[in-house]
């Protein structure tokens, strides 16, 4: 005869388990985990603590589990990540979204609205995070939008994002930057990206070891992309440019734009007060 174990007595040994790996909330995310594997949400679970578990899913649990403990994301053991409220579909080959990009949205909500911008363009869609929140947010205006990506696994995500949110108004590309555009030769209003800015070779924490490489390093120094974006947002005539950036760039940012026509550059910051972003008005 198989032997089971109820759903209390595989919580406390992953809880165990978890926590001898320094996962912080080892309680949650063991709830979390065997939550997904049965297809229970937490209130489910605790009703049902003295329920015994079929082996095959307990195996599938505690393959999770062993994977969590390697510090890999719990956003991609579920596919799933919590965005500005919503819920996205994410796995290998996206970055994780951050909440740090909200603020970028809602400073892009603003411009949309006051200028009344229509045709948005998004240089490394990723999980499709920015553009479909974009689309979702003004779902009753004319809005436009495209966007980039080198990644085929990131427009995988977005595409699949794209169909969960019905943002048909959104068109993906399999392009870097804006090359696809050299054909079509669209007019935008507005540039967006939370484009990679990491050094290339910094040394970063485990759990970012599971984010693609392309998502994050941009170069020797790290703002290469950055830069890039900016001359491009320039040279195609947008009127405004939009970027998530590092902590620590903002000093080669404003040097940089020194050498460029513009009206106005604005910094923001991040919860934590660090400096995130930036708005460009050309
Ligand atoms: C930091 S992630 C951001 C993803 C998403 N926009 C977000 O905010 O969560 C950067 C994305 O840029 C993409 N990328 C890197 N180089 C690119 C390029 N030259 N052109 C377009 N996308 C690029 C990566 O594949 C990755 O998906």
């Amino acid at each position: 005869m198989e032997s089971h174990n109820t759903i209390k007595e595989l919580l406390d040994e992953a809880v165990c388990a978890l926590g001898e790996s320094g996962i912080e909330r080892a309680r949650l995310e063991a709830e979390i985990l065997l939550g997904f594997v049965l297809d229970y949400n937490r209130v489910e679970l605790h009703c049902r603590y003295d329920e015994n578990v079929h082996p095959f899913y307990a195996e599938s649990f505690w393959r999770l589990i062993k994977r969590r403990r390697l510090h890999e994301p719990i956003e991609y053991l579920v596919e799933k990540v919590s965005f500005y409220g919503e819920e996205f579909y994410i796995s290998h080959g996206a970055l994780i979204p951050r909440p740090e990009t909200e603020i970028l949205i809602d400073k892009a909500l603003e411009i949309i609205t006051q200028k009344g911008c229509k045709n948005i363009v998004e240089i490394g869609v990723g999980s499709g995070a920015i553009s479909i929140m974009l689309s979702f947010l003004k779902k009753d205006s004319t809005l436009c939008l495209h966007a980039s990506d080198i990644s085929p696994e990131a427009l995988f995500n977005a595409y699949v994002n794209k169909i969960k949110f019905n943002a048909k108004n959104l068109e993906l590309h399999h392009s870097s930057y804006l090359d696809f555009n050299t054909k079509l030769r669209l007019k935008f209003d507005v540039l967006i990206a939370n484009p990679p800015y990491i050094k290339n070779g910094e040394k970063l924490p485990k759990s970012l070891g599971f984010e693609p490489k392309k998502a994050l390093y941009a170069g020797e120094v790290g703002d290469e992309m950055l830069l890039h974006i900016i001359d491009l947002a320039f040279l195609h005539k947008i009127p405004y440019a939009l970027c998530e950036m590092g902590y620590n760039q903002r000093e080669s940012i404003k040097a940089h734009l020194e050498k460029i026509p513009h009206k106005s550059l604005e910094f923001y910051k991040d919860l934590a007060g660090l400096d995130r972003g930036f708005v460009i008005s050309f």
